[in-house]
């Protein structure tokens, strides 16, 4: 990002390109990543009396995670940019019975106004690749943390190559591959984003972080920013799926909900255009499910479980 007013446009772009679509993030999310959240929290081995702060909350998937461990009396707080996604969030924790053990508020990742060395535990699933400044908030979850606090932070992306996951993935990969070039599958978000790419230009402004955008670094990349911040510790792992969706309308809905670049380009676009984009986009998979193709989904997410070093006596 250029400067802080490219940065401060690019945030304010990201929070509102998520208000008109909370009821659909928060029906995919329970479909496809609640796992994923579970998954965080048990890496955090999240303790009953435990102060947790989840970064880039969305509709609280990870905070409610957190809040039904068994016999848990701390206090969660959930932060994020978009009020849409703090009111869904919000009712969430008030209907699931948790509204005392949660709060939610709205600050922004790379500033937050909270206090120093104030939880034991930071989590932030899918966030860090939305701020133009990653470092800057790492940073900031390192100063919230208390000396010897956990973080477990995770990003969406692929396995690392030279790894088991990485192998077995990879054959998944070449065969999505020939699935496609028979025109029996399409798999998200790639399906979308390459027709919006094709059919509606962007404006000035990038749609994505740089971070974002380097898809295939990112599995060092996003280690060595944590140790940059000043955390230790670090363990990666990773987790990933597919889900096979039944029908063109929910391939849309899920796709346009979840990539930041159909999101942003879409809500851009004149009216008549976005549903020209549409229209074409369900043909396309209705011809694909008439030849006994699918659409699917893949998804995964990259752990990294890591720590704020203990205060040493004496230094
Ligand atoms: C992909 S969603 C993930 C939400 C949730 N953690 C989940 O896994 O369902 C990314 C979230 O980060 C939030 N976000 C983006 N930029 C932010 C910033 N600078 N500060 C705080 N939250 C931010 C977005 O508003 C959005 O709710």
């Amino acid at each position: 990002m250029r400067d802080t007013q490219d940065s401060t446009k690019f945030k304010a772009r990201d929070a509102a390109s998520y208000d008109p679509l909370t009821a659909e993030f928060d029906r995919f999310t329970r479909r496809l990543t609640q796992s994923l959240a579970e998954r965080m929290v048990d890496l955090a081995n999240v303790l009953p009396t435990d102060r947790v702060l989840d970064l880039g909350t969305g509709t609280g998937i990870v905070a409610l995670a957190a809040a039904a461990r068994p016999n848990f009396l701390g206090q969660i707080t959930g932060v994020d940019l978009s009020d849409g996604m703090l009111r869904a969030a919000k009712q969430r924790a008030v209907q699931e019975g948790f509204g005392s053990h949660l709060d939610f508020c709205r600050t922004d990742a790379e500033a937050l106004a909270l206090e120093n060395s104030s939880f034991d535990v930071a989590l932030s699933l899918f966030a860090l690749l939305h701020f133009p400044n990653p470092l800057l908030a790492l940073r900031e979850l390192f100063r919230v943390l208390r000396p010897g606090g956990r973080l477990v932070l995770a990003v969406g992306s692929g396995p690392q190559w030279f790894s088991r996951d990485g192998l077995t993935e990879g054959v998944k990969v070449l065969r999505r591959r020939f699935a496609i070039r028979r025109q029996k599958l399409l798999t998200g978000p790639s399906a979308l984003n390459d027709l919006i790419a094709r059919r509606l230009e962007g404006h000035a402004d990038p749609e994505e972080s740089s971070l974002a955008l380097e898809s295939r670094k990112r599995t060092q990349k996003v280690p060595e920013l944590i140790r940059e911040a000043g955390f230790c510790s670090l363990q990666t792992s990773w987790c990933g799926a597919e889900a096979v969706i039944e029908t063109p309308e929910e391939f849309w809905d899920l796709q346009r909900t979840f990539s930041s670049f159909a999101r942003k380009r879409l809500l851009d676009a004149e009216a008549r255009r976005a549903e020209a984009v549409r229209a074409e986009f369900l043909k396309t998979c209705r011809e694909v499910q008439e030849r006994g193709g699918k659409l699917t989904y893949p998804y995964g997410a990259l752990y990294v479980v890591a720590k704020r070093p203990p205060e040493q006596a004496g230094i």
